[in-house]
């Protein structure tokens, strides 16, 4: 029987990570090109920037997940976190192909889009997620995917709806796969991962998830174009 104590503990750890997500909910608000993204007001050059990085991050999900779920399971710890992770590995498995299709019909080539330079926000998302999962505390890696699956529920699906109404990009109608289909997918991920995660009681376990959630809230508005329609898109 749990007591009241532990029971407000658990509800805590879990509300600190729900801050954290609403920070990056708030950061991308307050950051010019990620707002124009998400209420669809934003040039075909900075849609295609933002489609671009998230290409760049996108890509590494399912090993990113998948690694730190078989890791903590042969760690033979916190089965129930192992099995989230290689779960949400599947999930993701693919969607960077939602991205080169989006991109394509934006006519940016597969080629270009390799080549194109990756921004150090990136390259930081990538390098410390990695790190988490091949030989930090690998359940940390559930820290990015809680703010970045309440990021998505409450501004992907609104997202594509405003670039369509407000059309200002050529052939738009055919490049929102991306945001579409995450707003749709997320509707009930973050509730059931507050559930799993209200479990955890391990503090170490619960810091490092917090952390990666910090982390994230901060690299992330870094994947936007910096300064708006006249600055210049990386790897031109
Ligand atoms: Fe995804």
């Amino acid at each position: 029987m749990q007591t009241q104590t532990e029971h407000q503990a658990e509800t805590q750890w879990v509300a600190v990570l729900d801050a954290e997500a609403r920070g990056l909910v708030a950061a991308v608000d307050a950051h010019p090109d990620a707002r124009r993204v998400f209420d669809g007001t934003i040039d075909t050059a900075g849609y295609i920037h933002y489609l671009i990085q998230t290409y760049h991050y996108a890509r590494w999900s399912t090993p990113i997940l998948g690694e730190a779920g078989q890791r903590l399971k042969r760690l033979g710890r916190h089965p129930e976190l192992a099995e989230l992770l290689i779960q949400k590995a599947e999930e993701e498995r693919g969607h960077e192909r939602w991205l080169l299709s989006d991109l394509k019909n934006l006519g940016c080539p597969e080629a270009q889009v390799e080549a194109a330079a990756r921004s150090p926000a990136v390259d930081a998302y990538t390098g410390w997620n990695f790190f988490t999962s091949r030989s930090g505390v690998p359940a940390a890696v559930l820290g990015t995917a809680y703010v970045l699956e309440y990021l998505s529920q409450t501004r992907a699906g609104v997202g594509a709806e405003r670039l369509q109404a407000v059309a200002s990009i050529p052939n738009i109608h055919k490049s929102v796969t991306f945001l579409r289909s995450h707003g749709a997918l997320y509707g009930d991920h973050v509730a059931e991962m507050a559930k799993i995660l209200g479990r955890l009681t391990d503090l170490e376990e619960q810091a490092a998830i917090i952390l990666s959630a910090r982390a994230t809230r901060s690299i992330y508005p870094g994947i936007f174009r910096e300064q708006g329609p006249s600055s210049h898109p990386l790897g031109r």
